[in-house]
């Protein structure tokens, strides 16, 4: 089992690219392969996730050659895909699994989903369950956990759908099985989510419209192949973020980095917590807001988390906590039980990681409090969850002894390279 070695102190510096965004890459293949002609994708994220992907739309019959962040992809139209031969694998990708479900749907084919013991014991119901309604044939295991059976059918029907829950995953997974249904399909969302999909589908010719009263897609119309450019992913650059923002002395430029408006949420709550960061060059590339990003090191304070903010940062929350345990005073987090269902229980993993370390922090059932204070040293538990093992990482640069991290060999599904990139930043992690 990989386990990191962190050693204390230290400040972040330089000029670095994190990989490419891991929900755009993984929408770069679904459509690139539903579309008709050649696409070319750059910046394509590396990971075990994004690959995973890569890997099922081969077994489904689709021409992918790639040179490292390069991929071409040759579409083989809406209807074009083939029967897989076996299962097919999403191993630790709650994303590709969601995604792929919807797609899947509405295949003429049966085909099988599966995953690792994570992403196996993941809720699968809130996409399951309006598929149902669409008129997918989904078998599943109790609670609606992987293995998940899909039986082929072409008779989707649209739907109109209010989204219980705030998740890009159902709301693409929905969009997906939209573009096989009988009619125009109708998603409604409590509160914005990232909207790469709707963006991404508008680049391959689709018609789909954001307004009011929804996101709408016509079933049955063709993509058109396109290229892309991957910008540097938002999630990944937030370590070095919270990195330069608690150690002092620090001044790190992260390059290329995507910005999209429904991913920002990290940015505006370090700001809020009185964290020095610019945005510079702003630009829009393949359809995404694009900058570079300078954050040097600020004096944090502790702040209550606002609300809205809570889906346009969900991913970056682990080391949001790091940045509180470093703050001064209280911050608070409500509404956020989603992290609850993630790689694993990211309110109560960071919770026992903070204690394990001599930090004031209480699981709350959708939140956490979190008193800022020193960090000690010691032994934590990722629970083979890639941001929480990279979240610890950057504590080690306020901690006052070693923090020794287990079960990392998962921070490859996201960030391939962390440990180098991290090391070349000034973080003193080792595996
Ligand atoms: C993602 C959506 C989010 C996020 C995940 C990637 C996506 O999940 O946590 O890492 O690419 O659509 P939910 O939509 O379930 O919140």
């Amino acid at each position: 089992m990989t386990r990191f070695v962190c050693s204390p102190g230290g400040r972040v510096g330089g000029n670095i690219r994190v990989p490419g965004d891991k929900s755009i890459s993984h929408r770069s293949i679904i459509l690139s392969s539903i579309a008709e002609g050649d696409s070319h994708v750059t910046g394509f994220l590396q990971g075990e996730d994004s690959l995973n992907t890569v890997r099922a739309f081969a077994q489904m019959g689709v021409t992918i050659q790639r040179e490292e962040d390069r991929v071409k992809v040759t579409g083989v139209g809406l209807h074009g895909l083939k029967k897989p031969e076996t299962d097919l694998d999403m191993g630790n990708s709650g994303t590709a699994m969601r995604l792929l479900l919807g797609l899947l749907s509405g295949q003429a084919f049966d085909s099988r989903l599966i995953g690792d013991r994570s992403l196996s014991s993941r809720p699968m119901g809130r996409v399951i369950e309006p598929l149902r309604q669409m008129g997918a044939i989904i078998e599943s295991e109790p609670g609606g956990r992987a293995p998940l059976q899909i039986i082929g059918t072409t008779d989707l029907k649209a739907i109109e759908y209010d989204m219980p829950v705030a998740s890009a995953q159902l709301k693409s997974c929905l969009l997906l099985a939209g573009l096989y249904a009988d009619g125009t399909t109708v998603v409604r969302e409590t509160a914005p989510t990232r909207d790469h999909s709707e963006r991404m589908l508008r680049g391959f010719g689709a018609d789909v419209h954001s307004h009011e009263s929804g996101i709408s897609i016509r079933g049955q119309q063709s993509l058109t192949a396109c290229n892309l450019e991957i910008p540097a992913d938002i999630s990944s650059a937030a370590f070095f973020m919270v990195a330069a923002s608690i150690a002092r002395d620090s001044d790190i430029t992260l390059q290329h980095v995507g910005i999209n408006p429904t991913r920002t949420g990290v940015i505006e709550i370090l700001k809020l917590m009185g964290a020095d960061i610019e945005l510079m060059n702003p630009r829009e590339i393949s359809g995404e807001p694009v900058a570079d990003i300078r954050v040097c090191y600020a004096e944090l304070h502790g702040i209550e988390i606002p609300f809205h903010l809570v889906p346009l940062a969900i991913d970056e929350f682990p080391v949001l906590f790091i940045a509180a345990a470093c703050a001064k005073g209280t911050t608070r987090l409500s509404g956020a039980e989603e992290l609850r269902v993630k790689e694993s229980d990211r309110i109560q993993v960071m919770a026992d990681g903070l204690v394990a370390l001599g930090v004031d922090a209480r699981a709350q059932p959708d939140g956490i409090i979190i008193n800022g204070g020193e960090i000690a040293g010691g032994e934590v538990d990722s629970h083979g969850d890639h941001r929480i093992a990279m979240a610890f990482s950057v504590a080690s640069l306020r901690a006052r002894d070693d923090i020794w991290i287990h079960d990392c060999a998962n921070v490859n599904t996201s960030f391939p390279g962390f440990v180098k990139l991290a090391r070349e930043a000034g973080i003193g992690v080792s595996d």
